[in-house]
């Protein structure tokens, strides 16, 4: 037995409890639905399933997950007036702690019909995180990462956000190292057995630029062109990688029913 095999057992239980969040709120959010109410339905679940949601009170954050519309590209603050309608694009981040360890993990979701240029952004965003946790094993570097999303999503005519990363996580909500989404092949710290961290591609259709809201929080597109993200929490293991945090129901992106 490796001397990680505890700790990935707990984050494979922290990481189940956020991914069966979403599964849950994907089965509730639709037309009608405000952000507040998803952040309650999140909340009670993650509760009464014997955890508790991370973003509540971190750093003043004042709700239980996030909320990200369309040009937001993340910590969009969940919110009762905002109600959602037809054509919205919503990105929801969940942060599960389960016996002190962290589960981290978003997914996009649509209401109703979704234009080409959206549903392209979204498939695009899904397959650079994909792509990227496909190469994971020990020996590969951390460049190597942020190459294989930002090559793929450049070619594709979209541009990687620079001012948020994926983190390293454990027993602490964002750790060392940084995981960059851009970068180059050959370069940064090699992935070591044991290491546990989270990708978490955010992906424009315009610039990459960003600026955050008076709020403090929301960080929405420069341009206000279109964001999407998806995000995992992984371990590297001797010869490759686990996901902590797929879904056990098969919604992986949208459509999902
Ligand atoms: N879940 C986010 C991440 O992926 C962090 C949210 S911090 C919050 O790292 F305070 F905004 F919730
Ligand atoms: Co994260
Ligand atoms: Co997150």
């Amino acid at each position: 037995m490796s001397d990680y095999s505890e700790k990935f057992e707990k984050m494979r239980k922290a990481g189940k409890l956020a991914a069966q969040t979403l599964d849950m709120l994907t089965e509730n959010i639709k037309e009608g639905i405000s952000t507040a109410n998803i952040d309650k339905l999140g909340y009670e679940f993650i509760r009464d399933n014997g955890g508790h949601s991370a973003p509540l009170y971190y750093r003043g954050f004042k709700k239980s997950l996030c909320t990200s519309l369309n040009h937001v590209v993340c910590h969009g603050v969940p919110s009762d007036d905002r109600i959602l309608e037809e054509g919205d694009a919503l990105n929801v981040d969940v942060t599960a702690i389960l016996d002190d360890h962290y589960g981290d993990t978003s997914r996009m979701f649509c209401i109703g019909k979704t234009s080409v240029k959206l549903n392209n952004l979204i498939n695009i965003t899904h397959e650079s995180l994909m792509r990227a946790i496909r190469i994971l094993k020990p020996g590969v570097r951390l460049g190597d990462i942020g190459y294989e999303i930002q090559s793929y999503v450049e070619k594709e005519g979209f541009s990687v956000v620079r001012d948020f990363c994926g983190h390293g996580i454990g027993t602490k909500f964002h750790e060392a190292p940084n995981i960059l989404h851009y970068g180059n092949k050959n370069t940064g710290m090699e992935l070591y057995p044991g290491m546990t961290f989270t990708i978490e591609p955010m992906i424009n259709a315009g610039k990459f630029g960003t600026k955050t809201l008076n709020d403090g929080w929301t960080a929405v597109t420069k341009d206000k062109s279109l964001s999407a993200q998806f995000e995992h929490t992984v371990g590297i293991t001797e010869n490759g990688y686990e996901i902590f945090t797929e879904s056990a129901k098969g919604y992986v992106k949208p459509p999902y029913l």
